[in-house]
């Protein structure tokens, strides 16, 4: 009998991407600019991240107006103007309730379709691709509006040089439509996974119902994001490796045949670590962190689009896509890259 999560199933149902937006917002920030107000270094940064710049919003903007840019450029290139459901991943959501999603359709003009959001950090987009499949899978819905969305820099302490040089704004959103399997853009699967026992290596230790049950006085330096870089980093590596080898070897993908790969645009070091530990080539890894930085649930879509635009991308092309973060959680899915235009 054929597997069923194969492409071998042919016309299997499958959910198909079909449009590609992103927004980032205006004032770039440069390592020069960090360096005049924190004990770090242009060459720091460069050497042990790979980043040059990132984007920060300025005051008054917050995560919900960049995903409605980016939503409603990835409507536009998906040539639609409706959706029946919209998946919003994002870590730093305009309120802690309710969820952000709601408020970005109907300012996308979307109706009164499902809109929720996801929370997996930087794996959060895998994630909320994952979600819309299985609404596309279950009749629920025919077409998703599914965006990564971030304002990082208004959680990130100022005085902090282990993560504010790290993190950019921005967001970037698909279109996945009902379609079959053997389609160019099937999502062809997914590998995802978590361990909350180190729930601690990422976290805003603040502001949330753990600190309120312990009693705690809040305070605002409590709700800053903080990082163990180091553990991290080893963590990224090692999930990123396995979940993408444990998804490939599912779909009866060699590592040798996968022509980009795509991972959340954390660190290039971590980059060429998981392209080694899959025996995949470097080059073939797509690196857009040095322009944007660790844009967390926006990344993958923003690397997508930098990647399509620089003619890395190409249609036909076998496409690998998988993520990280803070949970842990972790999580990939892979296809043929379609004929889209991503705006
Ligand atoms: O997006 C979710 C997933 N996130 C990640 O995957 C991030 C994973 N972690 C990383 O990318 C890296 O661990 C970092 C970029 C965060 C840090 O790089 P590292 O090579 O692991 O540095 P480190 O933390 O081991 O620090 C090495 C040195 C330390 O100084 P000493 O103790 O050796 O004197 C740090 O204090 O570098 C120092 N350092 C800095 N120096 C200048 C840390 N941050 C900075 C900085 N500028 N911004």
């Amino acid at each position: 009998m054929t597997d069923p999560r194969t492409p071998e199933a042919g016309a299997r149902p499958a959910a198909v991407l079909k449009g590609l937006g992103t927004y980032l917002p205006p004032r770039a920030v440069s390592n020069e600019e960090l360096s005049q107000r924190l004990d770090t270094s242009d060459e720091w940064i460069r050497t042990r991240t790979g980043i040059r710049q990132r984007y920060w919003v300025e005051p008054g903007t917050a995560t919900g107006d960049l995903a409605v840019e980016a939503g409603a450029r990835a409507l536009k290139s998906a040539g639609v103007d409706g959706v029946d459901a919209v998946v919003l991943a994002t870590t730093t959501p305009d309120h802690p309730c309710p969820a952000t999603a709601p408020w970005v359709a109907a300012r996308l003009g979307l109706g009164h379709v499902p809109a929720y959001d996801v929370a997996a950090v930087c794996a959060g987009f895998v994630y909320a691709l994952a979600n819309a499949a299985g609404l596309i899978l279950t009749g629920v819905a025919r077409r998703v509006l599914v965006i990564g969305a971030e304002t990082y820099s208004g959680i990130l302490d100022p005085t902090d040089r282990n993560t504010a040089v790290i993190f950019g704004d921005g967001a970037g959103a698909v279109v996945l439509e009902a379609g079959r399997a053997d389609e160019p853009g099937a999502l062809l699967g997914f590998d995802l996974g978590s361990d909350g026992e180190q729930h601690d290596l990422i976290t805003i230790p603040g502001g949330g119902s753990r600190q309120r049950a312990g009693g705690n006085p809040f305070d605002s330096e409590d709700c800053y994001f903080t990082m163990q870089g180091k553990r991290v980093f080893a963590q990224a590596v090692t999930r990123m490796g396995d979940s993408s080898g444990a998804l490939l070897e599912r779909l009866g993908w060699p590592s040798a045949t996968v022509d980009r790969l795509v991972g959340h645009q954390a660190n290039v070091r971590i980059l060429h670590a998981v392209a080694d530990h899959l025996e995949i080539a470097r080059e073939r890894a797509v690196v857009n962190l040095d322009r944007v930085g660790n844009t967390s649930a926006a990344s993958i879509p923003l690397a997508l689009a930098d990647a399509a635009a620089a003619g890395d991308l190409n249609p036909g092309e076998r496409v690998l896509l998988t993520a990280f973060g803070g949970g842990l959680a972790w999580g990939s899915t892979a296809l043929v890259w379609p004929d889209i235009a991503p705006n």
